[in-house]
């Protein structure tokens, strides 16, 4: 089965890409194809409440990358989204995606029933991640998607804290919530095919 991350790091050299793929690495070790899309160098514009998508469920009458994006999540059979914290709230890039993503909704919820993951990536040791997590997990709920947790570790999905000077390696306990997390999409992607 196909496990598709989606990195919403405004830059290339994101401590958030790290993460996503210490999750994927353990999907892919439980027998899982995966891929990896970056928000950074994606031309990716705002919804404009237009409304085409009503008329014309699942189109979008902006013509940029999200269509393409827009079609690996629905080939994909759990996702994973990944952003770094920019003020207690998922990066810009990842919230233009998601405003994006009422095309999918009007049109009878195409990602219904996927399994998806959070993981948030900060510098703060307390700086909102969670805050950011529950608005993945929203974004789930609202797309009929099944959120899972990291099982034991943090709960909610991949935390990561990785304070000015560090190195994403250092943070031991977020990279364990993020191959948790993988475990438990595999988990459930089991369960599904069974
Ligand atoms: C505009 C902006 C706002 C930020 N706000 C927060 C914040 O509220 N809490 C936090 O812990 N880190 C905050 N950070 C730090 C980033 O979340 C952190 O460095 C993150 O790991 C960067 O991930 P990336 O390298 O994948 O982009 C902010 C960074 C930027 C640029």
């Amino acid at each position: 089965m196909k496990v598709l991350g989606i990195n919403g790091s405004h830059r290339k050299e994101s401590t958030t890409l790290f993460f996503l793929k210490k999750a994927l690495e353990i999907c892919e070790k439980e027998g899982h194809e995966t891929e990896t899309i970056e928000l950074w160098d994606k031309r990716l514009e705002y919804c404009k409440h237009c409304n085409h998508c009503r008329d014309h469920p699942g189109e979008c009458s902006i013509e940029d990358d999200v269509p393409g994006i827009f079609r690996k999540m629905k080939e994909s059979d759990a996702i994973i989204l990944a952003s770094p914290t920019y003020f207690a709230c998922v990066s810009g890039r990842m919230k233009a995606l998601m405003d994006r993503s009422i095309t999918l909704r009007r049109d009878n919820y195409t990602l219904k029933n996927k399994p998806g993951g959070g993981i948030i990536s900060g510098a703060s040791r307390n700086g909102g991640q969670e805050f950011v997590l529950s608005q993945i997990i929203n974004f789930f709920l609202l797309q009929e998607m099944l959120p899972v947790s990291d099982k034991q570790t943090a709960h909610f999905g991949g935390i990561a804290w990785v304070p000015r000077g560090s190195k994403p390696e250092d943070d031991k306990l977020g990279i364990e919530t993020c191959e948790n997390l993988g475990r438990k999409i595999a988990e459930v992607l089991k369960m599904m095919k069974s």
